[in-house]
């Protein structure tokens, strides 16, 4: 219900207002006169203002302007025993929702009033959208004034609109789909949709299933039947995400359906005609697992028409400053707060880090020092970060060789390896901000893997 400021200098018709409209549920404040309105308008908000046209001490519609002033939105209804054309015409010239000549019905104000509240509500609905819009829009910027983000976006630009499909590969939370979104935007493509679908995690069946969809009874639980991305990315963009870990079997389909331009869902013989962009991702080295035999080398060659490679965060830490600003700005749209600063301290202390992570990183550490933070400044203590420097785990056979020199001999092996493995999932959760999959992600494992381990371990790290 509405919260309405009813003005009128006979106490009789305030009344008769205030019985029809808080009938209705509406919350009421009277004034009895202009300024006396100026006043109440100017010390809180209203959804509406009924007002007589002849007032003690002014008129309804000087009153209108200066309610204007504070709030443009805001409806004016003006009710007055004068109503004649000219008065009508100036009204709404200036703005007025409606006039209502007195005497008037009950039902007259009644509608007026559920009129202008309804349009209030639509207004401030589209006010919010469109913060979301900016907001989102806002999110899906590339960031990055350095010389790596700049060849970067010259590279999107120039493959965006020729249809080619691309490989981007990078660490992980380099910003490999913002790249592909990217693409995606800058292409002919923009007005159609951008399905993006995760290669890992999903058992091949499922993936199968996923990718091209299925007829009714192609596997049990198949009750309908449904279409895969493919076709739901028809004319537009599909975003093949983490695409190095589909299995052989699974990449023998996809090159079938890149080569002919024709998906079959599962359990059907009839191939469809798909239109699509692929775009792929992915944080490993393809070209090795291409000469692991994990990955076919014609498929390779299918998808890395253009490869692109987003650099890791720690070789171009000049960005760094400004996507802080970036994310403070994006926090505080979402939180409605003025954006924190940040230390020069503080930044000091971001820019020598090395982000395994990356950006995703950076960006969950800069919204939770945004939140926790005790004062309007961020300081280096509301940036806890992983010991600075430390070398990614895994893969890294130096940093694994400088672990093991620092493990007593004699140990017992399962309770090191146990202890381990504790620490790697706690600190994954942390840095993914306790999102399991993403913790998952991080450590390179499944989702299901790591629920297992969580729940196996028991009393294990707190998680979302
Ligand atoms: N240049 C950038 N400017 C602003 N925000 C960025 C930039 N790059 C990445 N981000 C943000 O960082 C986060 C991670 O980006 P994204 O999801 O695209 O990474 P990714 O490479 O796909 O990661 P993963 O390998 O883990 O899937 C997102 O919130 C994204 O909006
Ligand atoms: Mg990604």
């Amino acid at each position: 219900m509405a919260r309405l400021l009813v003005v009128d200098d006979e106490l009789n018709m305030r009344r008769i207002l205030g019985a029809i409209l808080r009938g209705d549920g509406h919350d009421l404040v009277e004034a009895a006169s202009v300024d006396e309105a100026r006043r109440a308008f100017a010390s809180s908000p209203f959804d509406l203002v009924v007002t007589d046209q002849r007032l003690a001490d002014g008129d309804g519609l000087s009153l209108l302007a200066s309610c204007r002033e504070v709030d443009p939105t805001v409806p004016v209804v003006l009710i007055t025993a004068y109503a004649t054309v000219e008065l009508a015409v100036d009204a709404m010239r200036q703005g007025a929702f409606d006039v209502v000549p007195k005497p008037f019905v009950p039902e007259a104000v009644r509608a007026v009033v559920t009129r202008a509240c309804e349009r209030t509500e639509l207004l401030r609905e589209n006010e919010r959208l469109r913060g979301q819009v900016r907001r989102l829009a806002g999110s899906q910027e590339l960031v990055g004034d350095g010389p790596e983000m700049g060849k970067l976006r010259a590279l999107i630009a120039r493959v965006a609109p020729t249809g080619a499909t691309v490989l981007v590969s990078g660490e992980t939370g380099t910003g490999k789909e913002l790249v592909a979104r990217a693409i995606h935007a800058a292409s002919g493509r923009a007005g159609r949709p951008f399905v993006a679908v995760n290669c890992a995690g999903l058992s091949e069946t499922l993936l199968e299933s996923e990718l091209f969809g299925h007829e009714r009874g192609a596997f049990t639980g198949a009750d309908r039947p449904r279409q895969g991305v493919f076709e739901a990315a028809h004319l537009g963009t599909l975003f093949l995400d983490e695409a190095g870990e589909m299995s052989l079997g699974l990449q023998a389909k996809l090159l079938r359906v890149l080569t002919n331009g024709e998906v079959v869902r599962v359990g059907a013989t009839v191939p469809r005609h798909v239109d699509v962009r692929i775009i792929a991702a992915t944080n490993r080295d393809l070209q090795q697992r291409v000469r692991d035999g994990l990955f076919r080398e014609d498929l390779y060659y299918r998808l890395a028409v253009v490869p692109i490679a987003v650099p890791p965060l720690r070789s171009r830490r000049g960005d760094i400053a400004g996507l802080v600003e970036h994310f403070l700005a994006l926090v505080a749209g979402d939180l409605k707060v003025a954006p924190r600063s940040v230390s020069p301290a503080a930044m000091a202390k971001l820019v020598a880090y090395d982000f395994p992570g990356n950006i995703r990183e950076l960006r969950n550490l800069i919204e939770r020092a945004a939140i926790l933070a005790a004062g309007p400044r961020i300081e280096p203590e509301d940036v806890p970060l992983a010991a600075a420097g430390s070398p990614p785990a895994g893969g890294d056979g130096a940093g694994i060789e400088r672990l093991v020199a620092e493990l007593p001999d004699p140990l017992d092996l399962p309770a090191v390896i146990g202890a381990v493995e504790d620490a790697l999932i706690r600190r994954a959760l942390a840095a993914a901000g306790g999102v399991q999959a993403e913790a998952a992600r991080r450590l390179g494992v499944s989702r299901s893997h790591l629920a297992y381990k969580l729940k196996t371990k028991g009393g294990g790290p707190a998680s979302a």
